[in-house]
């Protein structure tokens, strides 16, 4: 799967691309993650990618002309075409089936906004998907962005150790609860006990408690266990 991230700090992403399951991926040869500087698309001698509003208002706006042709020219660098999509808190909020959707890209195109978003043209032209990590508002596309390839790539056969694990988390499976407790050493801790059905060895029960569980928190937390 390979990831191409256009963003005016690409340097953001250099400590988490260093670190753990994506490292590892990585080295594998399953992920890839491209970082591009928006403002190398930039003109004149300023490299200027942003401006003030038409009509006036507080802050600046990303150009259309140097995000437009970065976009287009990523897309050049690889003859798989990537899917685009927009970092923006206007766009449909990410959960696990928008994950799950992703992740059947080859190949996607994150685009960060920075400052007061983007110039409108910028969609028109390039019909991104817009997608939102959630209903607040970020200084930079950057967290969602890594937010999405933390998500996506664990879906990416081979990236987790254990096959079964992103199939039994939260939100995931047909009924998509959230996943049971999970204890481990020490057995007693503070008075606290480990469930003793945990520690009998037997498979059949501990899936059952495992199911129940699951069910009772996801009621208990989300108010419904289906469609919530
Ligand atoms: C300060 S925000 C701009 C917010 C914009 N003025 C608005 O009110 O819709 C700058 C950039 O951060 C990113 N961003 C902010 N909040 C986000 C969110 N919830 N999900 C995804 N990206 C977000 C977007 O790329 C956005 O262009």
């Amino acid at each position: 799967m390979r990831f191409d991230v256009l963003s005016l700090f690409p340097g953001i992403f250099e400590g988490y691309l260093s670190h753990s399951l994506l490292k590892r991926a990585i080295a594998a040869g399953l992920v890839e993650v491209h970082l591009h500087n928006i403002r190398d698309w930039a003109k004149g001698k300023h490299k200027s990618v942003d401006d003030r509003p038409f009509g006036g208002g507080p802050g600046m706006v990303m150009m259309v002309e140097p995000v437009v042709e970065c976009v287009e020219a990523v897309q050049q660098m690889c003859p798989c075409p990537g899917h685009l999509v927009m970092l923006t808190p206007q766009g449909r909020r990410l959960d696990q089936p928008l994950v799950e959707k992703l992740a059947q890209h080859k190949r996607l195109l994150l685009l960060c906004g920075r400052y007061e978003g983007f110039d409108e043209r910028i969609r028109i032209l390039l019909q991104p998907e817009e997608i939102s990590l959630g209903d607040f508002v970020l200084n930079g596309g950057e967290v969602a962005a890594m937010a999405i390839i933390d998500a996506v790539i664990r879906l990416v056969p081979g990236v987790l150790g254990d096959r079964q694990s992103a199939q039994e988390d939260s939100f995931s499976g047909a009924e998509r609860l959230l996943e049971h407790a999970q204890y481990t050493r020490p057995r007693v801790f503070r008075g606290l006990a480990v469930p003793e059905v945990l520690l009998s060895g037997d498979h059949q029960r501990i899936a059952q408690w495992r199911a129940e569980n699951s069910r009772q928190r996801t009621l208990q937390r989300r108010g419904q266990t289906e469609g919530y």
